[in-house]
């Protein structure tokens, strides 16, 4: 299976994130309200997006850290198919959201454990999210072997993982031989000249490489 390309909507306001979308929404298979998207607007993006794209999978970008069960509600009744809890939240809160919404994904980020992925499996947790964080990138950090061993560890792991942080086109030969489930990219496409272009230069390396 070729990897999805998900696009990550962190902008401001709603505008400007439907802005985005009607450029690359065809383009892209997975719609994502970022977490500065839902902590300005809250469910308000996920509801617009299903309207626009009833049959697209979209995706809240809660990072839910407790409440898994009212969260996760929120989530499936303004139209998302999956959300995301942050790695650090207790099993009880990730059992309670995945009860509620079609798929969760856990965000990996900061300090997790191998045993901890492994308890995330035992109680159904199918989709894990590899992260550099902005924060990260911004104080110098970068994607290396370090990371892929890692990402690898888990697909093997039986995971579907994701990988994101500041991903351009480039960045996607790293990934070369690695079952890697989605690549989710924010400003690469969102801030790029021409966004259409940019997520189907996503798409076109997507292709070539897997
Ligand atoms: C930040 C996120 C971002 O949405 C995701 O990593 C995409 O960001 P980028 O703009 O670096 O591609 O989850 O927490």
């Amino acid at each position: 299976m070729k990897p999805n390309l998900q696009i990550a909507l962190d902008s401001q306001t709603l505008a400007e994130a439907l802005e985005t979308v009607r450029e690359v929404g065809d383009v892209v298979d997975i719609l994502e309200v970022g977490t500065v998207l839902c902590l300005q607007d809250g469910m308000e993006p996920v509801r617009a997006l299903r309207a626009l794209y009833p049959e697209k999978i979209i995706l809240a970008d809660t990072k839910c850290a407790d409440a898994g069960s009212t969260v996760a509600k929120n989530c499936k009744d303004a139209g998302a198919d999956w959300m995301t809890v942050i790695c650090c939240a207790t099993i009880p809160t990730m059992e309670a959201a995945n009860k509620e919404i079609d798929q969760l994904q856990v965000e990996l980020y900061g300090d997790w454990t191998f045993e901890q992925a492994k308890q995330w499996k035992e109680i159904g947790i199918e989709q894990v999210v590899y992260h550099q964080s902005r924060d990260a990138l911004l104080s110098g950090e970068t994607w290396g072997d370090k990371d892929l061993d890692k990402i690898r560890k888990l697909v093997k792991m039986g995971f579907k993982v994701s990988v994101t942080g500041g991903l351009d086109v480039n960045t996607i030969e790293l990934f070369k031989g690695i079952d890697v489930y989605s690549f989710i990219a924010g400003r690469g496409i969102a801030k790029a000249s021409n966004p259409k272009k940019a997520a189907q230069d996503f798409k076109d390396k997507i292709k070539e490489i897997f």
